[in-house]
């Protein structure tokens, strides 16, 4: 029905406008009375079977909701209803920023992708943080995805990264620091062996300073090439990072079938979705191959089926997450992928 109906339907809308659409109603209607616990029973599964161990955590199941749907920690409650075992809150920056001008926010039905330029919009940490403390009872599992404002140049970005981990500490389980957007000119910089390392450096010396100990991953834009990855494998583990979250969205535009006019003037952004597919599974087998399938890591990009769902699996990662597929598949997608996982398992087991 999601595909039949519904979608037509919510695709008449601008993605933006439908997403706040969307988020505001979600909200709204969980405060109504069974709600919750209807929506929570008819799709989640619950099964022993499903339970995954990472980074110390035991997660519901592997499927999460990547970052950038719940940029401020508003909906994370209710998107656990959906069947998430984990959600990525942010990318939250030390201050609250609008981002870039709209619309930046385009549908490529044909392909099954979605092209972004949001440029970090959200309300900032301590805005989040008031959202997170809002929520009594929590279920789910939080990622803190982090990066910096728009508006500091790149020689300072360390500063900014401190700032808001220290400030997301406390409310979150696990951190993801975001040095691949392709939405902010020059953050991709980052990415390079010495800014890298500085950032992660520094985020590492000051979770020293901590009393609880919480994973730090970082997130990897599919666009780096073979020698970037390797230096970057390099340094993660010169500085024993917790793990890895590959990957972000990309910048190439080969293989559409979407007219080339159309792709010329939605113009600059991040590409996501199927054309995603191939790549984003390329560098999570390269990653688990050269790591020796020891380091832990977060696979997503291009997850528009359930078989995609379990290729990534099969291809070294411990936990997945969507956001475009669950745009293009609807609310029933996790339940979906969790049922096929499970099946799986179970086969695995009476082998
Ligand atoms: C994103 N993504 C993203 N990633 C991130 O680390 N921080 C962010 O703020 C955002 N924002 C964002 C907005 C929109 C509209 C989209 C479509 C995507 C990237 C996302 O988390 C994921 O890595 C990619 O979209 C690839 O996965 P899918 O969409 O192919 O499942």
């Amino acid at each position: 029905m999601y595909r039949t109906i519904i979608r037509p339907l919510l695709f008449i809308f601008p993605p933006e406008t439908i997403h706040r659409i969307l988020v505001t109603g979600i909200k709204l209607a969980f405060k109504l009375p069974l709600v919750r616990s209807l929506i929570s029973r008819f799709y989640t599964v619950k099964d022993p079977l499903l339970k995954t161990s990472f980074l110390g955590m035991t997660f519901d199941s592997p499927v999460g909701l990547a970052a950038g749907f719940d940029k401020n920690a508003e909906v994370f409650n209710e998107f656990h209803a959906f069947g998430f075992s984990h959600i990525e809150i942010g990318t939250v920056t030390p201050e609250g920023q609008p981002g870039n001008p709209k619309p930046r926010s385009f549908r490529i039905p044909v392909d099954r992708g979605l092209i972004n330029r949001m440029g970090f919009n959200n309300h900032g940490a301590r805005a989040t943080v008031r959202n997170l403390s809002s929520v009594k009872k929590r279920g789910v599992i939080l990622g803190g995805n982090i990066g910096k404002n728009t508006l500091t140049p790149n020689e300072i970005a360390v500063e900014d990264y401190e700032k808001v981990f220290r400030i997301l500490y406390d409310s979150v389980d696990y951190f993801v620091i975001n040095v691949s957007c392709p939405n902010l000119s020059d953050l991709h910089e980052l990415q390079d062996r010495e800014a890298l390392e500085a950032i992660l450096g520094r985020i590492l010396a000051v979770r020293e300073q901590m009393n609880i100990r919480k994973p730090v991953l970082l997130k990897i834009s599919p666009d780096l090439n073979k020698r970037q990855l390797d230096e970057t494998l390099e340094l993660i583990s010169m500085l024993n990072l917790d793990g890895m979250v590959a990957t972000n969205t990309t910048i190439r535009r080969d293989g559409l079938k979407t007219e080339s006019g159309v792709i010329d003037k939605i113009g600059n952004g991040g590409l996501s979705g199927a054309p995603l597919k191939k790549r984003s599974l390329e560098v999570v087998r390269y990653i688990s191959v050269k790591t020796e399938g020891k380091l832990p890591i977060i696979g997503v990009g291009g997850i528009m089926t359930v078989q995609d769902a379990l290729d990534m699996l099969d291809a070294g990662a411990h936990l997945i997450q969507v956001y475009t597929g669950f745009i293009y598949e609807g609310p029933g997608f996790v339940k979906r992928i969790n049922r096929a996982i499970l099946t799986k398992r179970r086969a695995e087991i009476n082998r």
